[in-house]
């Protein structure tokens, strides 16, 4: 086990091998050259202006990512610190493409009332163009009122362009994380997105069966 900080957060590794997508997050629990099939015809998103498609991470596009990763942090994570990530249960990679080419990821946490953000990066060259909304919008259509319904990750309190990102879709900074990353003296800003509730939902009875479950 070793604790490190890499460029956004700090967490546990525990190297236990379940594959790049964890069963959690794919209805049929395949491998992943069917994953890969499947994952291209499930998540499709499309803007007017230019085409972003999500779709899970996987093995090659590793150099794609790490490139992206060089490009946009000063402490970037290594291909290890990605891969030992990624073989968690609950941590799933996913990347943005337009034209075939990989110019954007996010690593996320899969946690039993929210998601995490660990590593989210765009290539400098395609931003300001709606990918980087395109990957949150993505994990925003996870959420719900009764299971996930939050997101949350870390800011570094020197990346205003971060902050500024987060805050125009909905996010809020609900505290400050003092002397957070062992790279820097900087604190780190907590961000979150809550879950809003349509009416409807609200007007629903609560399962309670689930509810014990839980
Ligand atoms: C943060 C980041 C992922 C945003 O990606 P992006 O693809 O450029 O974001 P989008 O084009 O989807 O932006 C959506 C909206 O967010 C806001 N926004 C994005 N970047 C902004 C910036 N630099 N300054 C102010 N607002 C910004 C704008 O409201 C923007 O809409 P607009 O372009 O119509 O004005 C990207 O800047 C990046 O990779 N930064 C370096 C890595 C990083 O800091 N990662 C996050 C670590 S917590």
């Amino acid at each position: 086990m070793t604790i490190r900080t890499l460029g956004m957060t700090r967490f546990r590794i525990t190297v236990t091998f379940s594959g790049w997508c964890p069963r959690d997050d794919h209805p049929l629990g395949l491998p992943l050259q069917v994953v890969w099939y499947f994952a291209g015809k499930e998540s499709n998103v499309e803007t007017q202006s230019m085409c972003v498609h999500i779709r899970w991470m996987i093995r090659r596009d590793m150099p794609s990512v790490l490139a992206i990763e060089n490009s946009c942090f000063e402490f970037a994570w290594s291909e290890d610190d990605f891969i030992r990530c990624l073989r968690q249960r609950n941590c799933i990679g996913m990347v943005a493409e337009q034209d075939n080419e990989v110019v954007g990821f996010m690593i996320y946490e899969l946690h039993k009332n929210r998601l995490h953000i660990l590593n989210f990066a765009v290539h400098p060259e395609h931003r300001r163009t709606g990918v980087g909304q395109s990957m949150v919008d993505k994990l925003l259509g996870k959420l719900s009122h009764e299971r996930r319904n939050r997101i949350m990750l870390e800011v570094r309190e020197t990346n205003l362009e971060a902050q500024l990102f987060f805050k125009s879709i909905g996010f809020r900074a609900i505290s400050v994380l003092r002397d957070f990353y062992d790279d820097t003296i900087e604190d780190a800003y907590l961000m979150q997105y809550r879950y809003q509730p349509s009416a409807e939902e609200l007007a629903q009875p609560h399962n309670r069966i689930s509810k014990l479950a839980g």
